[in-house]
């Protein structure tokens, strides 16, 4: 029997701008993708011309269905040097906003997805005194030219992975690890985001702002052994809820899952065998998600939800609907248990630049010939689409 999502929800689909736009030179991870020292398979080049075919795209979304389109805006663009703002790269997003809106579409605006220009590198970058003034100062900015336009704002995508990938695990810049620095950035973090998250909400414009947190379903192995307890809970505190803690009160978290994440008493364990392990090198667990929502809701002390990313890696787009379906099916259950969740948004719209991976894993609902640019629905994108038309599922 099909089950019905609340008046209102929202679906939509996600991309990041150095994902999909194409030659955003001036940020940390186009140096980063050139370097020969790095784990990068390739540099991301033209992407998917997101730049120039925004217009084509977000009427794409419209025609399949979707009612929210989220994408990031590149402070690169439009602080190229400190201080300096481009106002013709401003432009741009208010077109690109305006774009969503004429469709029927929210603009759902992140400010910070992963890439930060090379000048707010120095002094420490995200570890450094300075990063939270200058993130707070390009918000001011960025919002006093687009707030009227925006329908939502991410104010930071996934600080827990920036801090941890780039100074822990070094697949991400500025790969130094080190713990005191990552420490460091956790508290930048945190404390950009609340200035964000103020400098957003004075407009122009009044609508909903939040942070968007990568989760996973931190298992304890075995279950019942204290000391697994103890570590998971230890890994989980640093991973995820120093975040939720400092999100009280907003207007929304901005849950983002693809997986589990097994702990033993000595740390993080391999996928479970049995359990098949996609291109990305974590299990194929679509009942992730709703073990997050629950998370991020209980943490928060119950914060509205939106999951702000959800998605697969995958050449099979049978897997995909499989993966989704498994997905939704625990949205309707937490909106059966009383968990206000206002919204699902899959990534990604198109298959697109996936950081160190390079072009390999396709996570889109539209396929892209980055040879010619051209797009091709994915029958999945058609039937997530419909769902997203009926606001049911299954939708026929
Ligand atoms: C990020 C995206 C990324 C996706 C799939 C999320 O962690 O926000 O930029 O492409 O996961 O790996």
């Amino acid at each position: 029997m099909a089950r019905t999502f609340p008046e209102g929800f929202r679906w939509g689909t996600a991309t990041a701008a150095h994902q999909v736009e194409g030659n955003n030179v001036n940020n940390d991870w186009w140096d980063w993708e050139q370097r020969p020292d790095t784990v990068c398979v390739e540099p991301s080049g033209d992407a998917c011309d997101h730049y120039h075919r925004y217009p084509d795209d977000i009427r794409l979304l419209k025609e399949l269905g979707f009612n929210s389109y989220r994408f990031s805006i590149e402070w690169s663009r439009i602080e190229p040097e400190e201080g300096q703002f481009s106002v013709a790269a401003l432009e741009h997003y208010r077109r690109m906003c305006a774009a969503c809106l004429e469709h029927g579409i929210d603009a759902t605006v992140t400010f910070h997805h992963f890439t930060t220009p090379r000048w707010a590198t120095t002094d420490d970058g995200w570890a450094g005194a300075k990063i939270v003034d200058r993130f707070t100062r390009f918000c001011e900015v960025a919002t006093g030219h687009l707030g009227d336009l925006i329908t939502r704002a991410c104010t930071i995508n996934e600080p827990n992975v920036v801090g941890y990938i780039g100074y822990q695990v070094g697949v991400f810049p500025p790969g130094i690890i080190d713990r005191e620095l990552w420490l460091a950035s956790i508290d930048n973090f945190v404390a950009a985001h609340r200035r964000a998250y103020e400098a957003i909400k004075a407009g122009p414009g009044d609508f909903p702002v939040g942070l968007t947190l990568s989760m996973s379903d931190y298992q304890a192995m075995p279950a019942d052994d204290p000391a697994a307890v103890e570590m998971r809970d230890t890994v989980r505190r640093y991973a995820e809820d120093v975040y939720l803690e400092a999100c009280g009160g907003d207007d929304f978290i901005g849950v983002q899952t693809y997986s589990r994440t097994q702990i033993g008493p000595e740390g993080n364990l391999p996928p479970e065998e049995g359990v098949e392990v996609l291109g990305m090198g974590y299990e194929y667990w679509p009942e992730a998600l709703a073990a997050t929502i629950r998370r991020a809701w209980e943490v928060t002390d119950h914060v509205p939800v939106i999951v702000t990313e959800n998605g697969i890696g995958t050449d099979d787009d049978e897997q995909r609907v499989a993966y989704v379906t498994a997905a939704l099916e625990g949205v309707l259950d937490c909106l059966a248990d009383g968990i206000d969740v206002r919204g699902y948004t899959y990534w990604s719209c198109l298959d697109n630049f996936e950081w160190a991976f390079g072009y390999g894993p396709r996570f889109g609902i539209v396929e892209v010939d980055r040879a010619t640019q051209q797009r091709v629905v994915k029958p999945s994108g058609q039937w997530l689409g419909r769902i997203a038309r009926a606001n049911r599922f299954p939708p026929d």
